[in-house]
């Protein structure tokens, strides 16, 4: 199951773990949409717990059995300054990206406790989870938490093999930086500039690292975070363009 799936890192890690041999439902806020064809597709909203419910439910029925790979994708950014971002910005981010990841990832792994079923969950965070980025805190607090969450979960469940693990991309040249590099002429050339590698990350690239920790290929990853974004964090913010 894919929260976000009609995304472009969604959409791509679909078709990566349908390769590996998975049968996928994908779940995301749109009616429908042809990017969800040859997928199972159910429409949710994942900050709501009666939708997320409801998601489970229908894959459970459509499939005949529990989902035992979880991938929290879904996650919205709104970008401002953190002196004037509104309430009901801060909140619906947080609500998105950490309090729906949270309950996607718990009823999944309630399911999978239920069903006596080992799993893997892989929360899709952020490099700006892992060092600060002016103009989009919201966002870079609710993937701070989403990393602690990651970890949390991950001791709770060892012990029953479900492995919950994090992957954080940098600067993708799709999705939402995507979306924001088509609107503004050469903010992807300035970008790529900040980059310690000078490189843009390929949704197929981030993708190929979900579908890796979703696989059986590992048995004792768990609490981990794959950061892809060519050493971006490790500059801790000083370079970061305003
Ligand atoms: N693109 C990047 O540069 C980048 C960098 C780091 C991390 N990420 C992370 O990758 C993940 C995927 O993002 P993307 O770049 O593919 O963006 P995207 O906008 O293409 O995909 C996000 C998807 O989430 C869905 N969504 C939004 N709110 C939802 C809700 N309430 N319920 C269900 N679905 C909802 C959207 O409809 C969309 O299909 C996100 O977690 C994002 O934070 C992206």
């Amino acid at each position: 199951m894919i929260s976000g799936g009609l995304g472009d890192i969604g959409k791509a890690a679909a078709h990566a773990m349908q390769r590996s041999g998975c049968r996928v439902s994908i779940g995301d806020v749109h009616p429908t949409s042809p990017a969800a064809n040859g997928f199972h597709y159910h429409q949710v909203d994942v900050s709501n717990e009666a939708s997320v419910v409801a998601w489970f439910d229908a894959v459970e029925s459509h499939f005949g059995q529990t989902a035992s790979v979880i991938v929290a994708n879904a996650a919205i950014v709104i970008i401002g300054s953190v002196m004037t971002a509104t309430v009901e910005e801060w909140n619906r981010t947080m609500h998105v990206n950490l309090t729906g990841a949270w309950l996607t990832a718990r009823t999944g792994a309630q399911r999978m406790l239920a069903a006596g079923l080992p799993g893997r969950i892989v929360f899709v965070g952020s490099w700006a989870g892992h060092a600060p980025h002016v103009h989009i805190a919201a966002y870079c607090a609710a993937k701070a938490g989403l990393r602690m969450l990651a970890q949390t979960m991950a001791l709770e469940l060892a012990d029953k093999d479900i492995l919950v693990n994090e992957v954080a991309p940098g600067y993708v040249d799709a999705g939402l930086s995507g979306q924001f590099f088509k609107k503004n002429a050469g903010e992807a050339e300035r970008a790529r500039a900040v980059v310690p590698n000078k490189r843009l990350i390929e949704a197929e690239e981030v993708a190929q690292a979900i579908a890796y920790l979703c696989s059986p290929h590992h048995r004792n990853l768990t609490g981990s975070t794959l950061l892809i974004d060519g050493g971006l964090s490790l500059q801790h913010g000083r370079e970061h363009r305003d």
